[in-house]
């Protein structure tokens, strides 16, 4: 990844904006920045580590990477945390459920009480937003390491920096429109993948894939945000990534053919799904991908962290991966990051924390697990998987890089609830017609 990066140049810049739709109207609006080191003036101190008392010196991280290769990402960059300040303790504390479920419940109601954890994760971009309309962050970029400053893509120091202070420290990019198969379950049941051009064709996979005993697609509907980023993905492959461009900018109005066309074929897809699709998690549809019981998976690529975990199924062999048709040459972004509340409970250990996640080391053991690409563009990736080196090139050629609604960055966060709202509906009664009307309603 080159210092040029198109991550720089393009426009999901003006675009990244994020789900957690509740607002923090009046939350800590007078309060002072505390950097903890008692002078009241917010300068930040990255040497100050390790010297504080039990609380203060204990690391509360809220997050919600339980799954398989996210844990593992997670724990690597604990470890290498650990490594370097071996003084803090960590009280890891996951809120699980996917793409975020259950972690506005956990954090929200601790920040507006003002007892909030030491640090947890959150995208950058417009998810930020709600915490600092409410001065519930302290600015961290004096935290990050002085040549992290450089070294990031200028696009992924932007959205954490929603309001002009970096507040956040991305430490990843993964790509949203992926679809990963089973290699002998997909010649098994004669499916030719260089043959699958167009959304439909994949859709017409599916259905041999179903034909040949086999569930099509590994899917889980029992949180919105699946079908959601589905529909994202294929509405981006049907119709290209300016018309996608043009419905998170509002114009809905004028896109109804296509938006029905695209829930249409997501409709047209459910009958290829798993049994359980309704009462799964990500990982566990995903699993069926694994156990040669599914042949293709939808998904962000921590589902290929999933499948680095797995044992004895190797990228190339036993799975393989292509871009959603029609979204060759795009790259639908997801990132994610960690804050550092206002009120903080442990200031030296989280200072620290936030300065760790902003270095080489931070990022070169944490991607590799978790499927996603470093946001450092100076992070040696030749030790990273072939899966990744194959992202990265990828990342590289893309012509145009575009936010997800489903994971935060695509829409301002009221309207991506209301969004998701509606898709927690479709997913119920998949109502191509009822669905496109309420969406254009909705903007
Ligand atoms: C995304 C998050 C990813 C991954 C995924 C599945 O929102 O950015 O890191 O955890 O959800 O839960």
């Amino acid at each position: 990844m080159g210092k040029d990066n198109r991550l720089s140049r393009r426009r999901y810049l003006q675009g990244t904006a994020a789900a957690g739709a509740v607002a923090f109207a009046g939350c800590a609006e007078d309060e002072e920045i505390d950097d903890g080191n008692g002078d009241g003036n917010g300068d930040v101190d990255t040497d100050d580590t390790g010297n504080g008392d039990a609380s203060e010196g204990e690391l509360e991280i809220v997050h919600w990477w339980t799954a398989g290769g996210e844990e593992q990402a997670l724990n690597a960059l604990l470890d290498g945390y650990q490594e370097e300040y071996p003084d803090y303790e960590i009280e890891d504390n996951p809120a699980p459920g996917g793409a975020g479920a259950a972690i506005d419940a956990a954090i929200q109601t601790r920040v507006i009480d003002e007892d909030p954890p030491s640090t947890f994760q959150i995208w950058p971009g417009e998810a930020l937003r709600p915490y600092t309309d409410a001065d519930a962050l302290e600015p961290v970029g004096d935290l990050w390491e002085d040549e992290a400053h450089d070294a990031y893509l200028d696009g992924v120091v932007d959205a954490a920096s929603p309001e002009g202070d970096i507040v956040s420290v991305p430490i990843n990019i993964h790509r949203l429109n992926n679809v990963f198969y089973n290699v002998d379950v997909v010649e098994d049941a004669g499916i030719d993948v260089d043959a699958i051009d167009t959304p439909e064709d994949l859709v017409d996979a599916f259905a041999a894939a179903d034909d040949a005993g086999y569930v099509g697609l590994a899917q889980q509907t029992q949180e919105p945000w699946g079908i959601l980023q589905f529909w994202e993905v294929m509405f981006t492959g049907q119709h290209g990534a300016d018309t996608y461009q043009e419905f998170l900018d509002g114009n809905a109005a004028d896109l109804e053919e296509e938006i029905y066309d695209s829930l249409a074929l997501v409709a047209d897809s459910e009958e290829y799904f798993n049994e359980d699709a309704g009462t799964v998690a990500w990982d566990e549809a995903n699993a069926d991908v694994v156990t040669g019981d599914a042949a293709f998976h939808h998904n962000g690529d921590w589902a290929a962290g999933e499948y680095q975990a797995a044992d004895d199924f190797e990228y190339g062999e036993d799975w393989e991966y292509m871009a959603v048709p029609g979204t060759e040459d795009v790259y639908t972004l997801v990132m994610d990051s960690f804050v550092m509340p206002t009120n903080n409970p442990s200031p030296a250990a989280t200072e620290a924390f936030i300065n760790y996640c902003s270095t080489i080391d931070a990022q070169e053991r944490f991607n590799p697990h978790k499927g996603s690409i470093p946001p450092r563009t100076d992070v040696p990736t030749d030790e990273f998987p072939p899966f990744l080196q194959d992202q990265m090139a990828d990342f590289e050629a893309s012509d145009a890089q575009i936010t997800s609604i489903s994971h935060g960055s695509g829409l301002e966060p009221a309207l991506a609830s209301e969004v998701e709202e509606e898709f927690a509906v479709f997913t119920d009664n998949w109502d191509p017609d009822e669905t496109t009307e309420n969406l254009v309603a909705i903007f």
